[in-house]
């Protein structure tokens, strides 16, 4: 990419944003490390874009000019966004794979850079894609987190739902903190506490795991869940196909068994073209 530098003005010395130069670039407007595996980002939304809280768009940068050509084309991924659908500016929620072709880069952007932001919204995490119920089960591993990050972040969640359940994966300690933050920051959510009620944040039962790294709850919530712990741990009855939607989002092993579980507790996979009582998408990988 061609590295735009925020630009100065001489007068005050405070920094004015950059002109996107690239096709459908946004600027960079925060970067926060997580783990020397994870970092987040954000960056300006672009004016007409409209979305619904749990999709993903396609981001990326330039890549380097092909050396026959000399052309440079862009090196997109789908990218689940982690803020919600009525904040001003995008989230995104990334891992780093040392080589991978996009996030062995992304990783390094800094705020006034750029990045190219396809304006097309999909996804099947949305609300729309379940039928009424009670409780919503939110069912993530590492990065598939993210679209979570917008839904939890969404009214809609706790206007349709007594109970909000969201439960996390990873292998270490250190790759929950962005979650955790983000969960407690809640508390705090103007938006929320007016749209909503103040403690409207007491609807969130919070469970997250470790699987290789000691933290006060360990093993896979796949396990957990066949046992019965976490059940217990959370003080809630087994899933059931009257009450409970979930939307699910991890690797691929995870994702499969999981919709495995649910479909056999009686629930039935939904659609944007036909709401059901749960839904699936997969963490995006470099
Ligand atoms: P584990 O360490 O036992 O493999 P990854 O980084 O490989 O995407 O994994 C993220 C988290 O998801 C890890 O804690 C991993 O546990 C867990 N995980 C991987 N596969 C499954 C699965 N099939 N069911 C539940 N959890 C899984």
């Amino acid at each position: 990419m061609n590295e735009i530098l925020p630009v100065t003005d001489a007068v005050t010395d405070t920094p004015v944003k950059a002109t996107p130069a690239l096709p459908d670039a946004q600027t960079v407007t925060e970067v926060t490390h997580w783990t020397d595996k994870l970092f987040s980002f954000r960056c300006t939304r672009p004016a007409s874009l409209r979305f619904r809280s749990g999709e993903f768009v396609m981001i990326g940068l330039m890549n380097d000019p092909d050396p026959k050509t000399g052309k440079v084309k862009p090196l997109l991924r789908a990218y689940s966004i982690a803020s919600p659908s009525w904040d001003e500016e995008m989230e995104f929620y990334s891992i780093k794979v040392e080589n991978g072709p996009l996030t062995s880069r992304l990783q390094h952007i800094k705020v006034g850079d750029e990045v190219i932001l396809r304006p097309k919204p999909v996804g099947t995490l949305v609300h729309d894609a379940l039928i009424p119920g009670k409780r919503i089960w939110f069912f993530a591993t590492g990065t598939g987190f993210a679209p979570f990050a917008s839904l939890l972040r969404e009214p809609q969640t706790y206007e349709d739902y007594e109970e909000v359940i969201i439960t996390h994966t990873c292998r270490t300690a250190g790759e929950l903190t962005y979650g955790r933050e983000l969960i407690e920051s809640l508390k705090d959510d103007e938006l929320l506490n007016e749209v909503i009620g103040e403690g409207f944040w007491k609807k969130i039962k919070y469970y997250p795991t470790t699987t290789r790294e000691e933290s006060p709850k360990m093993g896979r919530i796949t396990d957990l869940i066949n046992s019965g712990e976490a059940y217990k741990d959370l003080d809630v009855t087994p899933l059931c196909p009257d009450n409970d939607r979930a939307m699910i989002c991890g690797n691929m092993a995870f994702n499969l068994e999981l919709k495995a579980m649910l479909e056999e507790a009686g629930l039935e996979e939904g659609a944007n073209s036909k709401p059901a009582q749960y839904v699936v998408e997969k963490a995006f990988l470099d």
